[in-house]
């Protein structure tokens, strides 16, 4: 089992107000699996990622990722795992506007401390394997939005991770970008990449083989096809 949540709950509080945003979630993702999450706006999808993909922590219960408790890791750890085995995409792409791609893409490598031309040859890469073999030197300004959103995506697969993790990535896209960025996605889940993406687009979710509808920080549907 890659993933297994075990009645997690994640409270913020705020001073004198608490907000549930995730409700004893229970579910299990397998190695190699592509899982769409939808719900309403502030059902959780976002919460429920960032839990997955080690940018924090449940309030109670347990996550366990690849057989690891998570809640027992150092932050030193968790932040370890995220750059070794997740890779995120976001809906705004986080590509720093003044670095070129190939910079921007080989990043998570700098992190991980590799060495400078073992960075730049597997950045060049992962662009050309979104297509930008053509546009490393390019800078996001110079970029289209659908272009930008490859350069991410090319990021989040630098460094192989277990599992990619795409929150709305096709949010700020046309239509258009928008298929060629899920095609993309699709492609790489059928390499073997464990995909998980929130979409609110049921058209696209629907390309996916599973889908979790979350409501009020539960999951209240879970459809394979
Ligand atoms: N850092 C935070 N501090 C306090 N409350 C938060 C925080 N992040 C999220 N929330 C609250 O938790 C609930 C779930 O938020 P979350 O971002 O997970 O929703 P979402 O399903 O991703 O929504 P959307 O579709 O609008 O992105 C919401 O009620 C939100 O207001
Ligand atoms: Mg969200």
């Amino acid at each position: 089992m890659l993933i297994a949540l075990k009645e997690v709950s994640k409270t913020y509080k705020m001073g004198e107000v608490s907000v549930k945003a995730l409700d004893q979630t229970s579910f299990m993702i397998d190695k190699g699996e592509c899982v769409a999450i939808v719900g309403p706006s502030g059902s959780g999808k976002t919460t429920l990622l960032d839990i997955i993909g080690c940018l924090s922590r449940p309030t109670s219960g347990d996550y366990l990722l690849q057989g690891q408790a998570v809640q027992d890791l150092s932050d030193a750890e968790l932040a370890r795992t995220r750059n070794k085995k997740i890779g995120f995409i976001f809906q705004t792409f986080h590509l720093l506007g003044r670095n070129t791609a190939l910079v921007n893409v080989s990043l998570p490598l700098f992190y991980a401390g590799h060495a400078r031309e073992e960075r730049l040859g597997r950045a060049e890469t992962a662009l050309s394997t979104v297509g930008l073999a053509d546009r490393i030197h390019h800078r996001p300004n110079q970029l289209s939005g659908g272009q930008q959103q490859r350069v991410a995506i090319a990021r989040a697969l630098v460094n192989d991770p277990e599992i990619i993790l795409a929150d709305e990535p096709t949010g700020n896209l046309d239509s258009k970008s928008g298929q060629e960025i899920m095609k993309l996605l699709l492609d790489l889940n059928k390499k073997g990449q464990t995909l998980i993406l929130i979409t609110h687009d049921r058209d696209l979710a629907e390309r996916t083989e599973r889908t979790l509808t979350i409501k009020d920080g539960r999951i209240v549907d879970d459809i394979r096809r």
